[in-house]
Formats: structure tokens, sequence, C-alpha cells
């Protein structure tokens, strides 16, 4: 177990996130980031999961005015998302829909499979999708929804794809990059309980932001964990976008959606901006060579202590890739070697 960060206790309930996004964005104003014109990614493959609405459909559609193909990788909305996306590419047919549901890790392994079977290889993946249920749901596979899809199923799709070669630069000069949106609850999320992990347990809407927390701070450990085992062969960044108006908070309770919409609406960013810190992790050129880069909007930060440490991350890729094998979902024990990655 670790301890949870100074800024433990911001996002306890809805209200407190809320809040605590109207803040980050008043302090972030007037910060931009060094993203230019000319960072392109003409001829390269981004995928992008849930690209059909939010802040994944704006990472999206910004990377096919930057000259990428993309794939999106969705589980709901993939015409209208590839209808819309390919309308800004090069050529529409540079755009392509894999359905993808990370509430089913079957359908994890499908769409990898998919991928396969297409010849992807894919310079950019941006692991954009999550969720913010009112309740603890089951999955399919008996894990908590909030647990699986904001982190356990990115581990397996990221985990898969690099050990099929999927995710490789077109050459040398570029490592390929895979970018994890998170979020700064992480910072605040309680500490993470080996012994329970993916073991079900109820909880109710009071609870929904918390467990929401819980997710991505084990998704930011994987993030670090990641990068330090693949270093030199993919370079692995995160961010947190800031609050953004989007439909995060669709299972919000019926009485607080007026109040929601209306901040929303007042002080949240639009997804076109705050989609660039993804867009900048994801093409920028003045950050090759680098990996582990976080940024909170605008502005690169440290991650959390626990989110950082090296022993608790060993530990938490061992009990995902555990938890996973249960399910029948084994993965190669060793990291991605760089031949492994270069793909043809
Ligand atoms: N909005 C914010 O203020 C904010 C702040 C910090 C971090 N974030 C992060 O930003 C990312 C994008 O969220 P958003 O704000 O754009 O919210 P959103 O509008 O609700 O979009 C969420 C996306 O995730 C997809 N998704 C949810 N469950 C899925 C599943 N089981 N399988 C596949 N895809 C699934 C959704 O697909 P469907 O359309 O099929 O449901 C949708 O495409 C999330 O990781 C979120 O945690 C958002």
């Amino acid at each position: 177990m670790t301890g949870t960060d100074r800024s433990a206790a911001r996002y306890d309930g809805a209200l407190a996130a809320t809040l605590s996004g109207v803040l980050d964005r008043i302090r972030n104003r007037g910060a931009a980031l060094p993203l230019t014109d000319s960072d392109r990614l003409d001829g390269s493959t981004c995928l992008v999961t849930g690209a059909n609405r939010g802040l994944g459909l704006a990472i999206a559609r910004e990377l096919a005015k930057r000259g990428a193909g993309l794939i999106l990788a969705c589980r709901s909305g993939l015409d209208g998302a590839v209808r819309d996306v390919g309308s800004l590419a090069r050529r529409p047919t540079d755009v392509s829909g894999a359905e993808l549901d990370l509430g089913d890790l079957d359908s994890v392994e499908r769409c990898v499979e998919d991928l396969e079977r297409r010849g992807v290889r894919a310079r950019v993946v941006i692991l954009n999708a999550g969720v913010v249920p009112r309740e603890a749901r089951k999955t399919r596979d008996g894990f908590d929804e909030s647990f699986q899809v904001n982190f356990l199923a990115d581990y397996l799709f990221a985990r898969r794809l690099l050990e099929r070669g999927l995710v490789a630069s077109d050459d040398s000069a570029h490592l390929p990059r895979l970018v994890l949106v998170s979020s700064e609850s992480h910072r605040s999320a309680p500490p993470i309980d080996l012994a329970k992990l993916g073991i079900f347990e109820p909880w109710g809407m009071r609870q929904a932001v918390e467990q929401y927390g819980y997710g991505k701070l084990l998704l930011q450990t994987f993030t670090s964990e990641l990068a330090r085992r693949t270093r030199g062969v993919v370079a692995v960044h995160s961010l947190c976008p800031g609050a953004v108006r989007t439909d995060i908070g669709r299972e919000a309770p019926r009485w607080v959606k007026p109040a929601l919409d209306l901040t929303m609406r007042a002080f949240f960013q639009a997804p076109e901006t705050a989609s660039l810190p993804a867009v900048y992790l994801a093409c920028s050129r003045a950050i090759e060579g680098e990996t582990d880069v976080y940024l909170h909007t605008t502005r690169r930060r440290a991650v959390s202590a626990a989110a950082s440490d090296p022993v608790l991350g060993r530990q938490v890729w061992e009990r995902a890739e555990s938890l996973l094998a249960t399910r029948g979902h084994s993965l190669r024990a060793e990291p991605p070697t760089p031949s492994d990655s270069k793909g043809t």
C-alpha cells in the first residue's frame, strides 16, 4: 500500500471534481504548448480509442488534419465517426474503424486480431476511452466496470499490441508513441490494495469519482512501469486534459445534471482545445527521444509518488498479468524488444 498525495480529498465527490477542474483551468490560463504546424504525422497511422465522441473524437480530428491515417477503435458510433474524421483526412479512405469494447476482454483480443489481420502498424496509439459509472457494475469478465475500462482492458490492449508488434514507427528516426489519457484524480485516489485488486465489491454514487480516480491511479502506475520497461523501444506518455465539456458526466444523477451542464458550458474547455496536450504528445518533435512525459493540460508535471513508485509499478504489472491469466488472457512475460516493435 502507498499513501495518497497532498491534494487528497480534492476529488472525493462530483462537486469537488468539478470545482477542481474549474480551478485548474484558471491556473493554467495563458500557458501554451509549443505545438507547431510542422508537427505532423503525414503517412503515419494513429489509433485512438473512444474516438466516436468527446475528447477522443477531437483528438482524432486534429490528427487527421495533421496528415495522419486514423483507426478509430470504438464500441459505438463507428460509422458516423469514420465519416466525420474522414472528411478532414487527406483521403476519406485514410480513416477506418475497429470495434473495441473495453468492458469485454474478448472484444479487446478480437480487436487486436483484426488489426493484425489488416497489417496495421500504428506509429501512435492513444488510449483515450474512459468511463465514470454511477455504481459498481460487473463486466462479463467479472470485474468492476470502472476498474476494467479505466485500467485493466487498457493494460491488456497495450501489452497485446506491443507483443504483436503492432505499435511500430515507419522509420528508425522516430520511436512509436503510446499516449494514455489519465486524470489528475489519480493523485487523490485511495491507496492501491494489491490483495483486493480485481475483486468485485459493491459501491454507490457517492464513491463514483473515487472509483474513477482509483482506476486512473492504476492506469498511471501502469504507464510509469511500461515506460520503464520499454525505454528505447516505445515512448510512453500520459496526460490529464483538464476539465472538458464532454459526456463524461452522463451517469450523474438527474438533479445534478442542470448544474453540471451550466458549469461545463461556462468553465470547461471545448474538446478541440483540450485535445492539444494529447496531440502534442502524439506528434511533437520537441519531445522526440523522451519517454514518460506527463502533461496536466499544457504543463509538464510529475505524476503522484504512488504512480511513479517502481516497486508498486512492478507489483501492479504482475498482479494485472495474473488476473488476466485467470480469465484466459495470458500475456508473454518479457517486455518487447526493439526487433519486436520494428514491424514491416
Ligand atoms: N471530460 C473531462 O473533464 C475529463 C477530465 C479528465 C480526464 N478525462 C478523460 O478523457 C477521456 C475521454 O473522456 P471524455 O471526457 O471524452 O468522455 P466521453 O464523452 O464520455 O467519452 C468517453 C469515450 O470512452 C468510450 N468508452 C466508454 N466505455 C467504453 C468501453 N467499455 N469500451 C470502449 N469505449 C468506451 C465512450 O464510448 P461510447 O460513446 O460508446 O460510450 C466514449 O467514446 C477519458 O479517459 C476520461 O477519463 C476527461
